[in-house]
């Protein structure tokens, strides 16, 4: 309501018309699939659309396959790292020799989060958060000694709240960068260094921030970062995930999977492990030949738009989100399930409904609007800037205010 009682006033379709038309970002969709012209897709935030090239990169890795058989190895060897490289700078703002590109964020988070207990000798505590994504709760349950943060479910954990569970116990912290359910965006800057003020190690999943927002890990210091690939980084389904290693504490870390391709000298096949000196250690088996040129394709296009731009448009898809909301839905039972800054959010907008799940699914049968369900309550609009129009954002609104609830 507005200070007059009236519900705010949306705009007009032709304002999210004039926000594609001076798009600086805009002829970066034609570079994606695209299929039925007709459905909305806004669940780019759990698995991008396919860029082109993507095709383009994996046919030319079958050609490799069938021309040069086992020969292909000379060269596909080093994708994990050079792939690796390849994402630091734009996407990570972190330098060359930090960042490989192997197994799924689940195995790198495991692997990262034992290297990281185990370098802290007398803190085997690790901390998250109890509104963490599953994947990375069930992880570091695993481990053993696990300490949860409540933090308020739609702002996210902040660094009061990390400082309250951290003491002498705690040797790592792990969190997302932005949370998987109302997108809040963690303060990475000050959560690290409160957590390097307690001697622990801090470790960020970035699956819901890589390609979407200027992630920054040499600036803020960072020792270890995991992510996935196929949302914003658009690689594909299954497309192996990254981790990040910090170069300084890269010697003092010895991840537990101990496979021959973190072997140093992995051809001599020596008859003890002896872990590379740098990120190669952090490899495990045989990558994914295929996965890897999907992982190429995908960083290739979120590279050459730019993260910053992203960033910005994802704030204006967001803000017109937010105010489609207030205008149309806020009275109907509607609540936003996401900061309502742009600024405290990552690329998805959250909206919980007690008959949540029944919208969602006519959403997307009548509605022909794709977004997911996270249950109880929450339906996820997933704005993933390089494929998602204002006017994408304008109708998906309109098309669910039209249904009955
Ligand atoms: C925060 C977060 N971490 C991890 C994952 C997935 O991990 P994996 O690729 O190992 O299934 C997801 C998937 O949505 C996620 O949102």
């Amino acid at each position: 309501m507005t200070a007059s009682g009236s519900p705010p006033v949306a705009p007009a379709r032709a304002y999210a018309q004039d926000l594609d038309a001076a798009d600086p970002l805009a002829p970066f969709r034609e570079r994606f699939a695209i299929g039925d012209p007709d459905v909305i897709y806004l669940c780019g935030n759990s698995l991008g659309r396919q860029p082109r090239a993507a095709v383009e990169h994996i046919e030319r890795a079958m050609q490799e396959w069938a021309k040069e058989l086992v020969e292909g190895w000379q060269h596909w060897l080093d994708l994990p790292t050079h792939v690796g490289d390849l994402m630091a700078g734009p996407i990570l703002g972190a330098g060359p020799g930090q960042v490989i590109v192997s197994d799924s964020t689940s195995v790198n988070l495991y692997k990262l989060a034992m290297a990281a207990r185990t370098a802290v000798p007398g803190r085997p505590v690790v901390v998250t958060d109890a509104g963490e994504f599953p994947t990375d709760r069930y992880v570091l349950e695993g481990l053993g000694d696990r300490r949860l943060i409540t933090s308020d479910p739609v702002a996210g954990p902040t660094v009061d709240d990390v400082t309250q569970a951290l003491d002498d116990h705690v040797g790592v912290v792990c969190l997302s960068q932005v949370g998987y359910r109302s997108s809040a965006l963690a303060d990475m800057a000050d959560i690290t260094a409160a957590v390097h003020d307690a001697g622990a190690l801090m470790l960020w999943d970035l699956s819901h921030s890589a390609g979407c927002f200027p992630v920054a890990l040499d600036r803020h210091g960072v020792d270890l970062a995991v992510g996935c690939t196929y949302k914003y980084l658009c690689a594909g389904p299954g497309a192996p995930a990254f981790l990040f290693v910090r170069t300084e504490v890269q010697d003092r870390l010895r991840q537990p999977i101990w496979g021959w391709f973190g072997q140093r000298d992995q051809f001599a096949m020596g008859e003890r492990y002896d872990p590379a000196p740098d990120a190669r250690q952090f490899l495990v088996g045989t990558p994914s030949v295929i996965g890897l040129a999907g992982v190429q394709a995908g960083v290739e296009v979120v590279a050459e738009a730019g993260v910053a731009a992203i960033r910005g448009k994802a704030l204006t898809l967001g803000a017109l989100g937010v105010q489609l909301h207030r205008a149309w839905l806020a009275g109907r039972g509607f609540s936003l399930g996401s900061p309502p800054e742009g600024v405290h959010r990552g690329s998805h907008l959250s909206l919980c409904h007690a008959d949540a799940q029944r919208i969602h699914a006519e959403l997307a049968g009548s509605g022909r609007v794709i977004t997911d369900f996270r249950f109880p309550n929450t339906i996820r609009l997933g704005l993933a800037p390089l494929t998602t129009r204002f006017v994408d954002v304008w109708d998906a609104f309109d098309r669910l205010r039209a249904l009955s609830y």
